[in-house]
């Protein structure tokens, strides 16, 4: 029962971040619609239908499409998360979209076995951290975490863990704290 429960509020999540990714782009088309609907039923329609797609260009070019917010580039990110928790029972897709979706998909745990960093990161952490995401320190770039390895591991720990700003509470996944601990040490091996 809770387990469907948690499908379910992935899901809702997923959609929404389809939705508010498409209604960006499908704001301008709906809006001229019903111009475009008198056009056809118009005698003179050629030249109209012209100036129309003029008036659309201009429109179009002084209204560039906005930027994602950082919650909704968050949700993306997250988005591998979400499918590989989903995976064992099902798979969400969008009609007319292929389905399958490439995720580095981590090893079972096993109980009293932590996995090992590299697998953790590259199947978690990487989604941020390779790209810099949401501002999240590159891993590799040495410049990007020397003011935060100064800061001790404790504390660099203690926020892969439980959060920092925009840095999820263990990447957002399901780990144990030592699991944390190896994907961070791997990032700061990486990028020292
Ligand atoms: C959704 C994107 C995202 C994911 C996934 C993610 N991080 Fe981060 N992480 C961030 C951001 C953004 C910051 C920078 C936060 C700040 O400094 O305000 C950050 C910062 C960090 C830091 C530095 C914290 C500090 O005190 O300076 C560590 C360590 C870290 N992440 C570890 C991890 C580990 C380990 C994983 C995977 C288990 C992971 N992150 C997954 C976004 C992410």
């Amino acid at each position: 029962m809770t387990m469907k429960k948690v499908v379910l509020l992935s899901a809702v999540l997923l959609a929404i971040s389809a939705m508010t990714t498409n209604a960006q782009e499908a704001a301008p088309a709906s809006e001229a619609a019903p111009e475009a609907a008198e056009v056809v039923t118009d005698a003179a329609a050629e030249e109209a239908t012209a100036t129309e797609a003029a008036a659309d260009e201009a429109a179009a070019a002084a209204d560039p499409i906005p930027e994602d917010s950082d919650q909704v580039k968050k949700l993306i990110a997250l988005y591998p998360n979400l499918v590989s928790r989903i995976a064992p029972y099902g798979k969400v897709c969008f009609d007319g979209e292929e389905c399958d979706i490439n995720i580095t998909v981590l090893a079972p745990a096993v109980e009293g076995q932590a996995r090992d960093g590299e697998s953790l990161y590259k199947a978690i952490c990487a989604t941020c951290h390779d790209s810099g995401l949401v501002g999240a320190p590159k891993v590799g770039n040495a410049g990007d975490w020397s003011a935060r390895i100064a800061k001790g591991t404790a504390t660099l720990y203690d926020h892969a863990i439980n959060g920092f700003n925009a840095m999820p509470a263990r990447g957002g996944a399901d780990i144990s704290d030592e699991e944390v601990q190896n994907a961070v040490d791997y990032m700061v091996e990486k990028s020292s």
